[in-house]
């Protein structure tokens, strides 16, 4: 139709989106067997057939598993570079991708060796690709907030590559404030601050409620949730806090992709976008996202010009990059 022509036509933003969650089957099998790592599975579309998440921690399990297959620098060039292809190919012009650099440091890839490869790729998709990246790196709030600092310092080295901080993983019994002082540091070291309040989490709203009065974020990943508090959401408006929300995520790990939460979202005034979060694992990149959204609620080009508008207010561009992409 018309309007899938104009949605493909549109430039994009994306602000959510794990690179370690762009890990395709095929380039799972490729790496795997680059590595010389065996894979309980037969082939790439068995792997893909696999994927049955409930839930956000079964949907962790396969995400963590998966990364398994990254050792080298190359390996993570190669996962952004076919990322950045993919982003570029939907007329995405300006991405801010996660990393979560404890999954690999953990498993005894070395945060120099991440980090590298990321950067390697993005500064090969600026040049070649148009598309201006920059990373975020998340902390894991499932593990103590003592790894999360080492983690933090062991960053400082590469600070002008990192352009903010997030906090991901399992939420159950993992609220902000159990970052509170990590947070704090990555601020003095000049770093911007977002982190997930995943749709329909435990005590979802409290952790709203910390990341806006207690961590003072500058972003939060989700938080559609927000609905539900008009103390929250009244403050949430007045400081034009983004909100990434991911819908077809929000179909996996809940009931349904909130769409019409998405809408509300935007006709109330909030600075809410709409983004891929994991697209290898969900099954959709940015405009598949925006795609589903627009079906569920017949959402106008105003709309969908609205959604690409907060997509520019709240990213973490430099002034100069701002102007480009908007
Ligand atoms: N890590 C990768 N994707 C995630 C998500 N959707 N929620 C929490 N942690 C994540
Ligand atoms: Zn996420």
């Amino acid at each position: 139709s018309d309007l899938d022509d104009f949605l493909l036509k549109l430039p994009k933003i994306e602000l959510h989106l794990h690179i370690e969650g762009t890990l395709e089957p095929e380039l799972r099998f490729r790496l795997a067997e680059r590595n010389n790592i065996e894979l309980p599975y037969s082939s790439a579309a068995e792997l893909r057939a696999s994927y049955d998440f409930d839930d956000l921690p079964s949907f962790l399990t396969g995400y963590y598993d998966g990364m398994r297959v990254l050792r080298t620098e190359q390996d993570f060039y190669d996962l952004a570079w076919a990322y950045f292809e993919k982003a570029a190919g939907q007329n995405v012009r300006y991405t801010e991708i996660f990393f979560d650099p404890q999954a690999h440091t953990g498993r005894g890839v070395a945060f120099d060796t991440v980090i590298r490869g990321l950067r390697r790729a993005q500064l090969d998709g600026r040049r070649l690709l148009h598309l201006h990246v920059q990373l975020i790196m998340c902390f894991l709030r499932d593990y103590q907030p003592e790894f999360a600092m080492a983690t933090l310092l062991e960053s400082l080295p590469y600070r002008e590559w990192i352009v903010g901080v997030g906090l991901d993983s399992d939420e159950r019994g993992n609220p902000p404030r159990k970052f509170a002082e990590v947070f704090h540091r990555a601020r003095e070291e000049g770093y911007l601050l977002t982190m997930h309040c995943d749709v329909d989490q435990e005590n979802t709203t409290e952790h709203i409620r910390q990341c806006l009065h207690e961590i003072e974020v500058d972003r939060i990943d989700h938080g559609v949730n927000i609905l539900t508090d008009p103390e929250l959401l009244a403050e949430a408006r007045r400081r034009r806090i983004g909100l990434t929300a991911c819908p077809i995520s929000n179909g996996w790990v809940s009931d349904g992709l909130k769409a019409p939460e998405i809408k509300r979202l935007l006709d109330a005034g909030l600075k809410v976008t709409v983004n891929s979060d994991d697209p290898a694992y969900f099954g959709g990149y940015v405009s598949e996202n925006l795609a589903a959204v627009q079906r569920a609620l017949e959402l106008t080009r105003h709309d969908l010009v609205r959604l690409q508008r907060n997509a520019v207010e709240s990213c973490w561009a430099p002034p100069a990059v701002k102007d480009r992409i908007s």
